[in-house]
């Protein structure tokens, strides 16, 4: 059963991508009906679909990403150093989608309870980031492994260093790329998939940075394996726009900083729902590494400095659980000026996959003649 694309009129590379793969949508019927029924036999949408869309909106999800993944929806929260831990990554596992535990504060001893923490509070598969830049203990890969989990996302670094160990353990790797030829030298490495970041997301960002509009569908149009699509991401809406170019799988960061279950304080959540569009800076624009973060009156004057290093992120606790904003750094994304409320985990996992199938289905109108 396939997911045809919602026009006739798609052309070139990415549509033959379109065409192999087997996406179903299952519309919470007792069998897999996919969307060839919303499209019909010639591939035009029918009416009872177009209306019912909403109906069964919560319905799984089926494609590669969510075979590997294991999950009922291919959304994965992101790993973010000290707020990626069993809280939140339990709430979004439970949620139908896939909660990650971050490494990248380096705190592995707290990282390892926090794993087993996870086994108390959810039944449904959970995966660990490797942030290579921050996390330089070679042991690192089998730390991984020996926590039992069966998916590891590697990024901030060279993907020939890890991935071959994590696979011959068993585990499905994906690399995040901020660019193609990351993407490129990922697939060489025998990843399992990529995370495609976007220059509009938060976080550490490589100093050239490229919007997901421009890199995604170039990526897409180069590799085989399948993708997740980083940043920018916040509703059904961009997580349609991110399949219609070229993803399968879609990865929140700012979106999930800002959820009930979030351990950062409540004046962070606030300044994300506060902020406009226009509210990050980018440090580092000619030096390493690129950070894109909410602007505050420190952000505003380190966005002039030469570098800014490391030892930013000396009082982070006083910024992320002690709510000073002006103490650290707050990563975050563009897509903050899409954000109006904090809210639960499960809300958020629903609302965008009622979104999601939403906008395909208005979507399929073009399609008719
Ligand atoms: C507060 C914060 C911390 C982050 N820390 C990490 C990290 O440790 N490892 C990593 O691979 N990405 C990290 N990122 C980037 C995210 O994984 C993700 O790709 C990005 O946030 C997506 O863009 P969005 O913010 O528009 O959703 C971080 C992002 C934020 C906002």
């Amino acid at each position: 059963m396939r997911w045809l694309p919602p026009s006739a009129g798609w052309r070139g590379r990415g549509c033959a991508r379109w065409a192999e793969h087997r996406i179903e949508v299952i519309r919470g019927f007792p069998s897999a009906t996919g969307l060839l029924e919303c499209f019909g036999q010639d591939g035009q949408m029918t009416t009872s679909h177009t209306s019912a869309g909403s109906a069964a909106s919560t319905a799984p999800i089926v494609n590669r990403v969510t075979e590997l993944l294991g999950t009922r929806y291919p959304i994965v929260q992101a790993p973010m150093g000290w707020i990626a831990r069993s809280a939140l990554a339990s709430a979004v596992s439970n949620a139908g989608a896939m909660g990650i535990i971050e490494t990248s504060s380096g705190e592995l001893d707290v990282i390892r309870a926090e794993i087993a923490a996870m086994g108390d509070l959810t039944d449904q598969p959970f995966g660990v980031n490797i942030a290579q830049a921050f996390v330089r203990d070679p042991s690192i890969a089998d730390f991984v492994v020996d926590q039992g989990v069966r998916f590891v996302t590697t990024s901030a670094g060279d993907p020939t260093v890890y991935t071959e160990t994590l696979k011959d353990a068993g585990l499905t790797v994906f690399h995040v790329v901020p660019t193609l030829a990351g993407a490129l030298k990922a697939v060489a490495a025998g990843v399992d998939g990529l995370v495609v970041e976007g220059g509009e997301g938060g976080g550490f960002k490589n100093p050239r940075d490229v919007a997901s509009m421009v890199l995604l569908p170039l990526v897409a149009s180069r590799v085989e394996v399948p993708i997740i699509a980083a940043g920018g991401i916040v509703d059904g809406r961009s997580m349609a726009a991110a399949f219609a170019l070229g993803a399968e799988g879609v990865q929140l960061g700012t979106r999930m900083v800002s959820a009930v279950e979030s351990p950062v304080h409540d004046n962070w959540k606030r300044a994300v729902v506060d902020a406009a569009e226009t509210d990050t800076v980018f440090l580092n624009r000619h030096s390493r590494p690129g950070l894109r973060a909410l602007r505050t009156e420190l952000t505003e004057r380190l966005e002039r400095a030469d570098h800014v290093g490391m030892d930013v992120f000396g009082r982070v606790a006083d910024l992320y659980f002690g709510g000073d904003m002006e103490a650290s750094i707050a990563l975050c994304g563009q897509v903050a000026g899409r954000i109006d409320a904090v809210e639960p985990v499960d809300d958020i996992i629903a609302g965008i996959v009622a979104g999601f199938h939403d906008t395909i289905a208005g979507l399929a109108a073009y399609g008719q003649a």
